[in-house]
């Protein structure tokens, strides 16, 4: 999705603005761009295509561009397809502000309307240009450009995060926040503004968190906040604890790769502090204040989307059928819509790895709206649904910038298993059985170390399949939604059409498709309907599919039916997904690598949806 990075103080800002666009990268775009103002004149810059195609062309028409005050973008298309026209900052018509935008300024057309009306013409096909417009038109009465951010901002109905600079106050930038992420960076004699801290971590790690309708007047050496009503806001300053060698890729060739490597101890960083296993029990910092409620819950409703909401399917299986509480899981772009019945003794858990998605977070307010207790499980430390939420759990994975989910997955798995545990302690389960459990959830990380030893069958695997058009991924119980997220993990990296689909389903439809040219992915570990998966594998055998399982190390049946055994240790069978996801990344990873796509940026697709 878009991102922002913006700068005022003593130094260039040109090199950290390119710099921190090359760290937003990530969050997927299709065009970048950057504003400065020089000499009375706002000068932009703005290509289509990557951060190095932007930072070629200053380099080759710059002229030695440089300045103190200035602003970049990332641009992910909705209104308009990705040119160099297209791509922010937008100017007013008279050329003296620039904007940045994130998000969807859903009025716009009404707006544009009455500006053509005015005379005003445009040159994008961007909703970003006609709000640029608006807060030209209302500065020209306003005085100042942060009255007129003000007050254009009034009469905006939708998302933005979003960055404003004038060529007559080149002495200030001014950000504004409603739905989409924006935090202040604050430095000594410079301060920044970005979507995101892995913009601005090299520089400062004091960060304020714009709130949605607020505005903050930025200027070198002080950071104003008031709401879009001009009411002054008093802002705390926190600390982020991002490392710098954590959003590098630190010696593998893609992020995704590194991410999936470091699952053992992402999984094991979950647990840390939280399982206490002669206790057979769990301790959750986030969940003591609402404790009381989860245990009185009539039932859990779970909410995410994309990755997130695969990691809720598995957690119906857990709280169900451990800890026996009913549990729905919904997509959270339906459930904000559906006007869903939330009663105020339910509990609505919001997954995400960004804690930012625009359907989570809406989903949040609506379930908040309805009295429900909304609780949060999110990688990502003060981003929005942590802040909105009643309490939760941090997955703590560390910053994920591998577009394709991965560690992300496996700890929100790995929290949710804790969620389950101390549910099931409260609710009657014995401490024998808690503490059974407990060992084996403490004993994941090992047995991860021990499948990512085994990439090289993985790879040959790959090779073997990387030209294929087609897969099925098929799994039951707790391992369907690991066929889902197994299929999405390829179809989003290597543009594979793929499927995930209940193994016993596959004979009312999908069956249809089953040849010699359809590789199937089948998760068949040695559990209670181990026998029925082999049977559902005998269904594809009979047709010439080609079989991949993903089976445990002590089944012997499974090498007469499956032309490739991926091999992984047992475990207690609702937490067999933590493990079984492993060798479905590496395969999506290693036929992406085959194919030559780009792993870390794949097309179309954004790391954190910050519109719905
Ligand atoms: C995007 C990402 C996915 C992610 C989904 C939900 O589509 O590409 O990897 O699963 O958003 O994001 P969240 O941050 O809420 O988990």
């Amino acid at each position: 999705m878009c991102g922002i990075v913006g700068y005022i103080g003593p130094r260039d800002c040109v090199p950290i603005i390119l710099e921190g666009l090359r760290r937003l990268e990530y969050r997927g775009y299709d065009s970048a761009g950057i504003a400065l103002v020089k000499g009375g004149r706002i000068q932009v810059h703005k290509k289509a295509g990557k951060v190095a195609a932007l930072a070629e062309s200053v380099r080759i028409n710059g002229n030695g561009l440089s300045g103190g005050l200035g602003m970049g973008h990332t641009r992910w298309a909705t209104h308009g397809e990705p040119t160099d026209v297209n791509a922010h900052p937008h100017f007013d018509a008279a050329s003296e502000i620039a904007i940045v935008h994130i998000g969807i300024i859903e009025n716009y057309r009404a707006i544009k309307t009455a500006l053509v009306r005015d005379g005003h013409t445009f040159v994008s096909a961007t909703d970003t240009e006609v709000l640029a417009h608006l807060i030209g038109e209302t500065y020209k009465t306003a005085g100042d450009l942060t009255t007129a951010v003000r007050l254009a901002l009034a009469r905006v109905e939708g998302t933005y995060g979003l960055v404003v600079l004038s060529s007559r106050e080149p002495d200030k930038l001014v950000a504004a926040r409603k739905g989409s992420p924006l935090i202040i960076g604050v430095g000594e004699g410079e301060n920044f503004v970005a979507s995101d801290a892995a913009a601005i971590v090299e520089h400062t790690r004091h960060v304020v968190y714009l709130e949605d309708g607020e505005v903050a007047e930025v200027t070198r050496d002080k950071v104003r906040t008031m709401t879009i009503e001009d009411v002054e806001v008093e802002k705390l300053v926190h600390e982020v604890t991002l490392e710098l060698s954590q959003i590098e890729r630190g010696g593998y060739e893609h992020f995704m790769l590194k991410e999936i490597h470091e699952q053992p101890e992402t999984i094991c960083n979950a647990m840390r502090g939280r399982l206490l296993v002669e206790e057979g029990d769990v301790k959750l910092g986030g969940l003591q204040n609402v404790l009381g409620k989860l245990l009185s819950a009539r039932r859990i409703v779970i909410t995410a989307c994309g990755t997130s909401w695969h990691a809720a399917l598995v957690g119906k299986y857990m709280l169900e059928q451990i800890a026996r509480v009913p549990t729905d899981v919904e997509y959270a772009s339906e459930f904000r819509y559906r006007n869903p019945i939330i009663n105020i003794d339910d509990v609505v858990l919001l997954v995400s790895q960004s804690g930012e998605t625009a359907d989570t977070l809406a989903a949040l307010r609506e379930a908040k709206s309805k009295g429900a207790t909304v609780l949060g499980i999110v990688n990502v430390v003060g981003s929005t649904i942590a802040r909105e939420s009643d309490g939760g759990v941090y997955i703590h994975a560390g910053p994920e910038i591998g577009v394709a989910s991965t560690k992300a997955f496996t700890s929100q798995l790995t929290v949710l298993a804790l969620v389950t545990l101390l549910l099931a302690r409260a609710r009657g389960m014995p401490r024998e059985k808690g503490r059974l459990l407990a060992q084996e959830l403490a004993s994941l990380p090992q047995k991860v170390e021990g499948i990512l030893t085994r990439d090289e069958q993985i790879k040959r695997i790959a090779e073997e399949f990387g030209d294929h058009k087609n897969f099925l991924y098929l799994g039951r119980g707790a391992n369907f939604p690991v066929a889902l997220e197994g299929a999405l993990k390829l179809k989003e990296i290597s543009y594979i059409h793929a499927e995930g689909y209940p193994a016993a389903e596959m004979k009312h439809g999908p069956i249809a498709l089953i040849d010699e040219q359809m590789p199937v992915v089948v998760i068949v570990p040695k559990d209670a309907i181990h026998e029925k998966v082999l049977s559902n594998i005998q269904e594809v055998k009979a047709r010439r599919g080609r079989i991949i399982a993903v089976a445990n190390d002590d089944d012997t049946e499974i090498d007469q039916l499956a032309e490739f055994v991926i091999r992984v240790p047992r475990t207690y069978g609702f937490f067999g997904p933590i493990i079984n996801v492993i060798p479905l990344q590496l395969l999506a990873y290693y036929i992406a690598v085959a194919r030559g796509t780009n792993v870390d940026q794949p097309r179309n697709l954004a790391k954190s949806v910050t519109v719905e």
